[in-house]
């Protein structure tokens, strides 16, 4: 996908980006002596809804008026983030890569996936549902590929279809896959594949990527067993050091596990699908030469401040920290080894992994994929070529995992906010229970680039914005927790940067096209929040 679609950063004054939005809010989709729209927008923008032309001779000439950025937070909603958002329509951004080829090519695999069940299916009425589900699958594809309004969920019973009807009828009403706000219409995309299977009878927990994720850690071996080979044993320091020596050997420590669990977000399975082997492996290169050379790739780095978060927990006697996971198999791997390292420091004492309820955005991690991975360490036979000491470095470090679990260190979620089209500017309002939960975590770690953009509303913010300024009530609600986004860079929305960070977009559109979708660059951003105050609910 890189090679082929370059979104450059769109212009910071958002002033080309709002008119193209004023559009899609107020324009409707007639020309005004009846005649059919323009198949593209005047405003570049193929598939934007047309315009209307009056000639309007006696009036006084059109103003420019600037709008402001950011929008006051009262006239801040899901269609109007604070800064213009992505569209499916807008050419100059991954949007419309993604709505108009990488989802129906996401949809068309699946597909594929189903039938290859189907045709092992013996049983007449579980073949029969099956179909069922295809079909369904057929009829959501062509509505994607004829941009079709978006449909109220059906009520399947999953608790989060009044959270979706109520956004799709208070802010989405009539709106489009291409129209809507690119985040909103990608998860409706996920939920309504969900639905697919939801209200069948047998194949409500199908999940059409399952094969690809367990294939996503096989095919990562080399990587894999560098890991286990280095941590199956208790991590140990080195005797004879000094308390200095020794607080630094951890700092070394820290900050390679910190880019192991970074990095390991760059193989997400929605844009490994045409990788190779060797693309992966230097992908998720885990030697520490390697690393520090990709260090500088960390554009927003707030490495050096989360070591001394994390200080601060273990002076606390160990802290909760929370991961709010992104995708299964090599990037869990990653964030488990992470964790591990977390208690055995101790500057935790307590890990909540927060997964999805079922799949979602192709890779992320479900309770089935969470138990796989562990069973597969312990039991599993995913690596005939691998040494005996490689694979019982893998189970005995399965085993320990599982060991924490058992003893309640470890402690796997699936709240059902986190599988809605909701971003985290509006967790404290929609999901109260979970922002109560999250503001008792000592450190929260939001993975990946979905999330990142659910924490910045995924609009066209300037990339020298503040993270904590991107990232609203997150940040600025009493009780927020401390927040870290882990993240490789690989779709539109780009903050944090510091004061320079403009110029140095600027200067990596031209020298770089495709640089913020093709994971080569990431952010490690920490926003201290509001921890300990009492959270309040209006
Ligand atoms: O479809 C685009 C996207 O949502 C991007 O955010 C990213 O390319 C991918 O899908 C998901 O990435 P991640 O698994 O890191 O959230
Ligand atoms: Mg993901």
């Amino acid at each position: 996908m890189a090679d082929s679609y370059f979104p450059p950063t769109p212009p910071h004054d958002a002033d080309s980006v709002d008119h193209q939005l004023h559009n899609d809010m107020s324009a409707p989709n007639i020309a005004l002596n009846g005649a059919a729209p323009p198949p593209n927008g005047t405003t570049g923008t193929k598939d934007a809804p047309g315009r209307m032309s009056l000639k309007l001779s006696h009036l006084p000439s059109r103003q420019i008026i600037k709008p402001i950025y950011p929008r006051s937070p009262s006239a801040v909603d899901p269609n109007n983030p604070p800064w213009p958002a992505y569209r499916g329509y807008h050419e100059y951004s991954f949007a419309y890569a993604t709505m108009g080829q990488r989802l129906p090519t996401i949809l068309g695999k699946g597909i594929e996936d189903v039938v290859v069940t189907l045709n092992q299916e013996y049983d007449e009425e579980r073949v029969v549902d099956l179909v069922q589900c295809i079909e369904r699958m057929d009829a959501l594809m062509g509505e994607l590929q004829a941009q079709a309004k978006l449909r109220p969920i059906i009520d399947d019973g999953e608790a989060d279809v009044a959270l979706w009807n109520k956004l799709i009828a208070k802010y989405f009403h009539g709106k489009t896959f291409m129209n809507a706000p690119w985040l909103f219409a990608e998860a409706y995309k996920y939920r309504r594949l969900q639905e697919c299977f939801s209200i069948s009878k047998f194949w409500k927990s199908y999940d059409v990527f399952f094969r690809q994720k367990c294939d996503t850690f096989s095919r990562s071996n080399e990587a894999v067993f560098e890991l286990s080979m280095r941590f199956a044993e208790p991590f140990k320091l080195k005797d004879g050091l000094s308390p200095d020596q020794k607080l630094e050997a951890e700092r070394l420590m820290f900050k390679e596990l910190t880019q192991i669990c970074l990095w390991g977000n760059s193989t997400d399975l929605s844009l490994l699908i045409n990788m190779t082997e060797d693309q992966i492996r230097s992908l998720q290169s885990t030697g520490g030469a390697n690393l520090a050379a990709t260090e500088k790739n960390i554009l927003g780095n707030h490495m050096q401040k989360l070591w001394e978060t994390a200080l601060t927990l273990r002076s606390n006697t160990g802290g909760r920290v929370d991961f709010v996971l992104d995708n299964a198999g090599f990037e869990l791997y990653c964030d488990c080894v992470y964790a591990d390292f977390l208690l055995q420091s101790g500057l935790a004492k307590e890990i909540r992994f927060h997964g999805k309820r079922y799949p979602w955005f192709v890779s992320d991690v479900t309770k089935k994929d969470w138990t796989w991975l562990l069973n597969t360490m312990v039991y599993g036979q995913l690596f005939p070529k691998a040494s005996d000491e490689e694979k019982e470095s893998l189970r005995r470090l399965g085993l320990r995992w599982k060991q924490y679990e058992k003893e309640g260190k470890w402690i796997y979620e699936q709240h059902p906010f986190w599988c809605t089209g909701f971003t985290f500017w509006e967790l404290h309002n929609e999901a109260p229970d979970l922002f109560l939960h999250l503001s008792r975590s000592d450190l929260v770690i939001f993975k990946g680039d979905l999330n990142h953009r659910k924490l910045t509303y995924d609009c066209a913010a300037p990339p020298s914005t503040d993270f904590e300024i991107a990232i609203g009530s997150m940040a600025s609600a009493a009780g927020a927790p401390r927040i870290c986004s882990m993240r490789t860079i690989k779709s539109d929305v780009v903050v944090g940067l510091g004061p320079e960070g403009d110029e140095l977009a600027e200067r990596l559109d031209k020298e770089e096209p495709g640089w913020k979708i093709s994971g080569k660059y990431a952010v490690v951003l920490l926003s201290e929040g509001r921890p300990g105050e009492k959270v309040v609910f209006m």
